[in-house]
């Protein structure tokens, strides 16, 4: 690991890097160089502050931060069960609120009561298999899919998914309904193991300056 007295942040892409930058600012930590439009810049320094961000796809966080190649990472807790990285999560951010559910049509709920041999698409096939091998003592077939996951039991493709649930528009659009929730999300910090440890003093005042704004924001 390089120990350049930098401390590096590796942000997920979109919505969540934008919260978490508006939350950075709260308390003081700033990065102008990343608000410049059409950038193609990767890294953004801050030099009078020794911090370094950068932007990454979701599902790296975990592996960038679990390197070392980033002290700190910004990412949803469904990428954090699905990576399953060695990485302390030590904070909910408390933005990007959400539900990991399993949905399909109304009709699928019997087949979920009387545990029959059903498929579940998902682009999580972990968080799936610990909910239905581990929680529910159920055997069922994973399809793993990339993205527009509500078109499976509308085609055949599965009689269930796991997916994310956030307003229930997409779901309600498609004739389609919660059945079973798997567990809550929202946006977490999380640390490298060795960082913890050789930049406590500096992740630990991060980590009490962020949950003094929440306290004050509740
Ligand atoms: C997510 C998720 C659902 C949708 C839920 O998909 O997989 O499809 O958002 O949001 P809602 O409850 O507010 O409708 P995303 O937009 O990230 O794209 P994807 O389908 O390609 O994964």
């Amino acid at each position: 690991m390089e120990h350049s007295g930098y401390l590096t942040f590796a942000l997920g892409k979109g919505r969540l890097a934008g919260n978490a930058l508006k939350l950075f600012e709260q308390i003081g930590i700033t990065c102008e160089e990343m608000k410049e439009k059409d950038t193609r810049k990767l890294i953004f320094v801050n030099e009078e502050l020794k911090l370094k961000f950068f932007l990454a796809k979701g599902p790296d966080v975990p592996t960038y931060v679990e390197y070392g190649a980033a002290d700190i990472g910004i990412v949803g807790k469904d990428t954090i069960l699905e990576e399953g990285r060695n990485i302390y999560e030590v904070l909910d951010l408390g933005f990007g609120k959400c539900r990991m559910c399993i949905c399909g049509k109304e009709s699928a709920k019997e087949l979920l009561k009387h545990h029959e041999l059903i498929r579940v698409a998902t682009k999580y096939p972990n968080i799936a298999k610990d909910y239905f091998y581990n929680k529910k003592h159920q055997t069922v077939e994973i399809i793993k899919l990339n993205g527009s996951i509500e078109l499976a039991p509308i085609v055949g493709l599965s009689e269930v998914i796991c997916d994310i649930v956030e307003t229930g528009s997409t779901l309600y659009e498609n004739g389609l309904v919660v059945l079973e929730e798997v567990c809550p999300l929202s946006a977490r910090m999380v640390v490298n193991q060795v960082s913890m440890k050789m930049e406590h003093e500096r992740i630990s005042e991060l980590i009490s300056n962020l949950k003094r704004i929440q306290n004050k924001d509740r």
